[in-house]
């Protein structure tokens, strides 16, 4: 297996965008940042360096760091954030994962600026369940702020509102053609005709889904999230921040110019979003254009209107997995997570910070609590050093059908209690999570990840899940293998996992304005038998609080 070193130096850089330079958190001064390249099997070994001016960490999204916590990088989860003039190492060993993935900050709002692929190619001698593509290019849809993501998120504190909505949608770091003072910089994706490419297609958008299109071509996808799937043709995908697809796209047009174009799914109604457009450029190297010919502009693709939500579901619910691995049919622990938003009563209403109906304040929850990161030490240094009075493991659950979620949910619902409560699994127990959205506020999709795993997409559903029928109906053939699922709006997810990694994990909506407001919480996975099934020791440069 090979070993690969990076160097990631955080650090301030003046980026210029929409006509207007401002100053942002990058790597190795580079937007996005750098990409990182290895195999199934391979070593990894990440030395960060903060020369910031603020807290920071570095989460590998969708790796799963087995028994190796340490090296996750959720800030006051899995290690205290490194502080500035300091560093840290991250060690891990990919296993079993071959796909798109990516790397992003994972401390306030920072990932809105700090985030790159991380591609996993296959063992050497061993190859992809389909044809080598002639190339290959990553695809990273963001968002784009004209505020320091810094201040994003104290005024998303104070306000209790989600930060001010993109100004701009971009496609490796630029907004494309469509966008004033951009043109000259828009990304150009260069194929021959004929030709196959694979793109590696991630959103680290910050606060929206989005809906992907190529101008009158077809996409195969072949990937999500790290795992293979069967091969599905479509003209769109659905990608919420966090997710990631591999597509194969023939260049099978007329030679010319294409947009590729993303645009908002937003399926809350009411809700703020950014209507703006971002775009590349499919460009055929043997174009023979001449003035005759020459497009004036490149053909933009058909995207389906902001809000809607059936093409959206369907899209996601024909994906199927391409795993030797088999989901297992009997569960051991069977959980049902409500995840919304909800509203706080305000002592004084009048405050800037009560902005919701009636004089509330905003907040997100699952089961009616809302998580609460700690801030003197991080959950997984508390538990393995076995400091009191940091999380409790007394997650609540609920069982499914206690209300009308969809409907007219009772007033409790409305107002979390906060708290940093953990839910205990024992080692290799057999999980299956329902994720259940509500009305509460309004109802709206959740791209929810979870950390440490990636798990079964088994079954979705628009209403109340019903734990006596929905279960006949799961899938437990060909289920798509993810790390990050939409919980569709007013509707059910069910996954499933084997709690095979032990540590502390977080769950949590990727929306990163729902997470600010505790839309998550962690799982706790013990120890099994002997050293093999152990949390592995600290490294000895762990960062503390
Ligand atoms: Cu990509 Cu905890 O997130």
């Amino acid at each position: 297996a090979g070993i690969h070193f990076h160097e990631f130096v955080i650090q301030p850089r003046p980026v210029r965008r929409l006509c207007k330079t401002q100053n942002i958190i990058t790597v190795n001064g580079q937007f996005p940042g750098p990409t990182v390249e290895a195999r199934n099997g391979d070593f990894v070994v990440i030395r960060v360096v903060n020369a910031a001016q603020y807290n920071i960490s570095i989460h590998w999204h969708g790796l799963r760091m087995m028994r190796n916590p340490w090296a996750d990088g959720p800030s006051y989860v899995t290690q205290c954030p490194i502080q500035p003039g300091r560093s840290y190492t991250y060690r891990f060993r990919i296993r079993d994962q071959e796909g798109t993935l990516w790397w992003h900050a994972h401390t306030g709002f920072l990932r809105a600026t700090v985030y790159g692929a991380f591609i996993i190619y296959p063992r050497l001698g061993s190859s992809y369940p389909f044809s080598m593509p002639k190339q290959e290019y990553p695809i990273l849809l963001g968002e784009w702020f004209d505020t320091d993501p810094v201040l994003l998120k104290s005024q998303a504190d104070f306000t209790g509102l989600p930060p001010n909505s993109s100004v701009a949608y971009t496609i490796n770091g630029q907004p494309g053609d469509l966008y004033r003072c951009s043109r000259q910089e828009t990304v150009r994706v260069q194929v021959d005709a004929g030709d196959t490419i694979l793109l590696r297609v991630i959103s680290s958008a910050l606060n929206q889904e989005l809906f992907f299109s190529i101008a009158n071509h077809t996409m195969t996808v072949v990937g999500t999230d790290a795992a293979y799937t069967k091969p599905f043709r479509t003209k769109l995908l659905v990608i919420g921040p966090g997710q990631t697809f591999n597509v194969l796209v023939t260049a099978d047009q007329p030679p010319g110019l294409y947009y590729m174009a993303a645009h908002a799914y937003e399926s809350a109604q009411n809700a703020p979003f950014d209507n703006t457009t971002t775009t590349a450029i499919l460009e055929y190297r043997s174009t023979k254009l001449t003035n005759q010919n020459r497009p004036r502009s490149p053909i933009l693709p058909a995207l389906p209107p902001f809000n809607d939500t059936p093409t959206a579901t369907a899209f996601t619910a024909g994906i199927k997995g391409l795993t030797k691995v088999k989901v297992f049919k009997k569960v051991d622990v069977n959980l049902y997570f409500i995840v919304g938003l909800g509203l706080i009563n305000c002592t004084n209403p009048n405050s800037p910070q009560c902005q919701g109906p009636n004089g509330t304040r905003f907040t997100a929850s699952i089961n009616n609590v809302s998580f609460v990161l700690p801030t003197t030490t991080s959950l997984m240094q508390a538990y393995y050093e076995g400091i009191p009075g940091v999380f409790t493991t007394d997650f609540p659950p609920v069982p499914p059908l206690q209300f009308d979620y969809t409907g007219n949910v009772p007033r409790g619902l409305w107002t979390p209690s906060h708290g940093t409560r953990l839910y205990k699994l024992k080692y290799g127990s057999k999980v299956q999570i329902v994720l259940q959205d509500t009305s509460i506020v309004t109802t709206e999709e959740h791209p929810m990840h979870v950390h440490g795993f990636h798990f079964f997409v088994v079954g979705s559903g628009f209403g109340n899940f019903n734990p006596t029928t929905d279960p006949l109906k799961f899938n437990l053939v060909d289920p798509p293998v993810r790390n990050t699922i939409g919980t569709p709006p007013g509707g059910w997810v069910a996954i499933r996992f084997v709690a095979d990694n032990p540590g502390i994990w977080f769950v949590h909506c990727h929306i990163d304005s729902h997470l600010n407001w505790g839309l998550g919480m962690a799982l706790l996975v013990e120890n099994g038998v002997g050293l093999s099934q152990s949390v592995k020791p600290p490294p000895s440069d762990l960062p503390q609080c």
